[in-house]
């Protein structure tokens, strides 16, 4: 059952000061939801409250970095505090992206942006799950990932391989968490109208080690794609039927179809066709199923 509506709800964005997760903000607080930002830049929160404030929406902002896990904590207890409880909204919003040459890939490079990308993300399910399942309610959750989780690209590796993994886990927890009343989508964009681009400069100096080249002028030329992306209120306003829909896949360029059925018309293709093996596939498949069967009912028992 999807949820069906948002009125007094506490939804908590992280990356809520800026871009995608900002217009997030003021589309779920346009329909009556309580908003928490929670970002790593204290200025841009302040900007974002006050500009949410100014149409009447109830917000709240907290500066969280979603790789430390112990301001997680304090930041969903901060949360209860002063909303009397969970959210019944989890947007997994926030993100980093720095672009070069895969085989110049260091470990600093793959510790911040999969850190950030997939690990933030890891924390704010880890921390906000079970206190939404103990709340009893309804809710629903939405992590962003990107078109480049569906197909890779040899300049964005980190951050692609982190993409792919939250489309992974959030098709694990969309089938996880259905009894529970909890709703689970994946939004995969190609292009935001956003501050993206200079997603380096929140690059922490413990992990300032880059195999990549920043400057200016790579800051100025993903600048001239990102002017011309979806505005993030629009973006929203798909996030918005997705959860309303209960959709798994929220996907909302079509540009982009092309380009995933070949990519995926490829893998299907590499699977070879079942008169090479058939014996062997229907014993693998009953021995799968039948494991699979008891271990459901394990786990029924052990839940
Ligand atoms: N812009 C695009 O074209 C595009 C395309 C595909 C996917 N995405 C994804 O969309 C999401 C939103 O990005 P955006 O494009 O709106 O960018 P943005 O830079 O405008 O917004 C991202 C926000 O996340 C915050 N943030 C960064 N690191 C953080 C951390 N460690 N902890 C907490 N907050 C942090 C930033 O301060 C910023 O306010 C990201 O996950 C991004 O990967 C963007």
């Amino acid at each position: 059952m999807a949820m069906q509506n948002f009125q007094n709800e506490i939804a908590f964005i992280t990356g809520g000061a800026s871009g995608a997760g900002f217009g997030q903000a003021q589309v779920f607080g346009r329909a009556g939801c309580r908003i928490v930002i929670a970002d790593i830049r204290q200025d841009a929160i302040e900007a974002a409250l006050a500009a949410l404030r100014a149409e009447g929406i109830t917000a709240h902002g907290l500066v969280l970095d979603i790789m430390d896990r112990q301001a997680y904590a304090s930041a969903a207890d901060e949360v209860e505090r002063v909303f009397g409880g969970p959210p019944a909204l989890l947007f997994n919003t926030a993100g980093v992206n720095s672009f070069g040459p895969v085989e110049n890939t260091t470990y600093d490079d793959f510790d911040w942006i999969m850190g950030v990308n997939l690990g933030g993300v890891v924390n704010g399910m880890v921390t906000f799950v079970p206190r939404m399942i103990a709340s009893g309610k309804p809710g629903h959750i939405v992590t962003t990932s990107s078109l480049g989780g569906l197909m890779a690209s040899a300049f964005a590796a980190p951050y692609s391989a982190a993409k792919a993994a939250v489309i992974n886990l959030m098709e694990s927890y969309h089938e996880g968490l259905a009894k529970y009343g909890i709703g689970v989508s994946v939004l995969c964009p190609a292009n935001i109208k956003s501050n993206i681009a200079e997603a380096s400069r929140l690059r922490p100096a413990q992990f300032g080690k880059s195999g990549y080249v920043e400057s200016d002028e790579t800051v100025a030329s993903l600048h001239s794609i990102h002017q011309h992306g979806m505005e993030p209120v629009q973006l929203a306003e798909f996030v918005k039927a997705g959860i309303l829909a209960n959709q798994l896949y929220i996907i909302p360029y079509p540009e982009a179809k092309e380009g995933l059925k070949a990519h995926y018309d490829k893998i299907v293709d590499a699977v070879l066709p079942m008169e090479v093996d058939p014996e062997g596939a229907r014993k693998r498949t009953e021995a799968l199923m039948a494991w699979a069967a008891g271990r459901a009912a394990a786990f029924r028992e052990e839940g």
